[in-house]
């Protein structure tokens, strides 16, 4: 650990509990691991002790441009000199939210928050005001967000924050028409994670018929299905990321790369849920819900990905890390798995249950220059480059050599 991040370390312990709150806490990383940053560029980051990584995490999903892209810096500049907090919205949100009609098929109308847990949490809120019903249906497993309705820590969770939700299983047709029938008649909406990409586990895309049937079962009973499309959004597809399935939600929630890094999400939804979105019915807001900044910010991080074909260039880098990352774990006679779209990376070793391996490998990456997750799906940009690929595969060749060091015996008793 380097020295200024040590100290700052020993200051937060003292007025932060825990150091840290919530998902950006390094525990249980290797004290390797910076938990400050000084700066960010592109896809390139430097902790407070002067180290640089090529970054895969790009803020946990935020930044799909690189940081710092012009074309949004530029944005940004002009809407602060103008104003950001103001006695309302400027007229940056009409613009978005037009944007967003325009983009997404099944949009007919926007409202913005600054979360990924305001937008689920909004896109609830509205189905159960437009069905006047009350159960939500939900994935085992899937993050929705960090409010008590979905949180994954049952700690400050009361049985009632929770006596609406029904769980049931990815994928699983009997899983999902069995929880809808425990709803009884009382089933305001479906909701799902564009595909399923838990902490530290296999990815999987969506099953069509597994959609279908979703969307039938809401039609069957005038329900809501939600798209929780916060962290795919903006990665996969700019229509949404089921468009190329081919099944339409009524509601979406938006956030993480909408605005390349600047705090919004968004809710999106079509005509049969104007009305209980509308002004009057439903009380969704925040202090900070109308920043002009951020969705200036958001216009130009939108039109940047459509304008320079985004999605396939990091589809196409993510590409070229997964085959150079497959052709180093065969060399070092290593078995790792590596699922879900190329641009959010899933990247795991076999038989590694407590991520020794894969906090072995990691470690030495990160010595060498590549800041990679052992345990959570990455994110590449816009800003990652063949060249800078290749670099970090060098760094991943180490880590590597580092990952082949741990025996079976110890992947077994971490
Ligand atoms: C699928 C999904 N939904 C909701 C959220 C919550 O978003 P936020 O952390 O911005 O509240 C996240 C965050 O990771 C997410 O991945």
């Amino acid at each position: 650990m380097g020295e200024r991040d040590r100290r700052l370390r020993e200051r937060a312990a003292r007025v932060i509990p825990g150091g840290l709150w919530g998902h950006m806490n390094v525990d249980g990383f290797s004290p390797d691991y910076p938990q400050f940053f000084e700066r960010a560029e592109g896809c390139t980051l430097w902790d407070v002790d002067g180290a640089r990584y090529i970054d895969f995490m790009c803020s946990w999903g935020p930044v799909v441009l690189g940081h710092k892209h012009p074309a949004v810096e530029a944005a940004v500049d002009r809407q602060r000199a103008l104003g950001d907090a103001m006695n309302g919205p400027a007229p940056a949100l009409v613009d978005l939210a037009e944007l967003l009609v325009e983009t997404i098929p099944f949009a007919d109308w926007a409202l913005f928050q600054k979360n990924g847990s305001d937008a689920t949490t909004a896109c609830v809120t509205i189905a159960r005001a437009g069905t006047k019903r009350r159960k939500i249906l939900a994935a085992r497993g899937s993050y929705h967000g960090a409010v008590p309705w979905c949180s994954p820590s049952l700690a400050g969770v009361t049985a009632e924050d929770r006596a609406h939700l029904i769980l049931f299983d990815y994928n699983d047709i009997e899983s999902l028409e069995t929880a809808v029938k425990a709803a009884d008649g009382d089933l305001a909406g479906i909701i799902l994670t564009a595909f399923k990409h838990d902490y530290g586990a296999d990815q999987f895309m969506i099953d069509p018929a597994f959609l279908a049937r979703a969307r039938q079962l809401c039609d069957a009973q005038d329900a809501a299905l939600i798209l929780d499309d916060v962290r795919a959004g903006f990665r996969l597809d700019l229509r949404g990321s089921w468009a190329p399935v081919g099944v339409q939600p009524d509601l979406a929630a938006f956030s993480k790369a909408i605005a390349n890094g600047y705090p919004l999400a968004a809710v999106v939804g079509s005509d049969r849920f104007r009305a209980p979105a509308s002004f009057g019915k439903v009380f969704v807001t925040g202090s900070f819900w109308y920043g002009a900044v951020s969705m200036a910010a958001a216009v130009a991080t939108i039109e940047t990905l459509r304008d320079d074909g985004v999605i396939a260039h990091t589809a196409a880098m993510g590409q070229r890390l997964r085959d150079g990352l497959a052709g180093l774990a065969g060399k070092h006679g290593l078995g790792l798995r590596q699922t879900g779209p190329t641009q959010m990376p899933m990247v795991l070793f076999d038989d590694d249950p407590k991520f020794a391996r894969g906090n072995a490998f990691c470690n030495a990456a990160l010595k060498a220059g590549a800041y990679f997750h052992p345990r959570h799906n990455m994110f590449l940009s816009a800003a990652h480059t063949p060249a800078l690929i290749d670099r970090a595969l060098e760094a991943a060749e180490v880590g590597m050599a580092a990952a082949a060091q741990v025996s079976a015996r110890e992947m077994a008793a971490s």
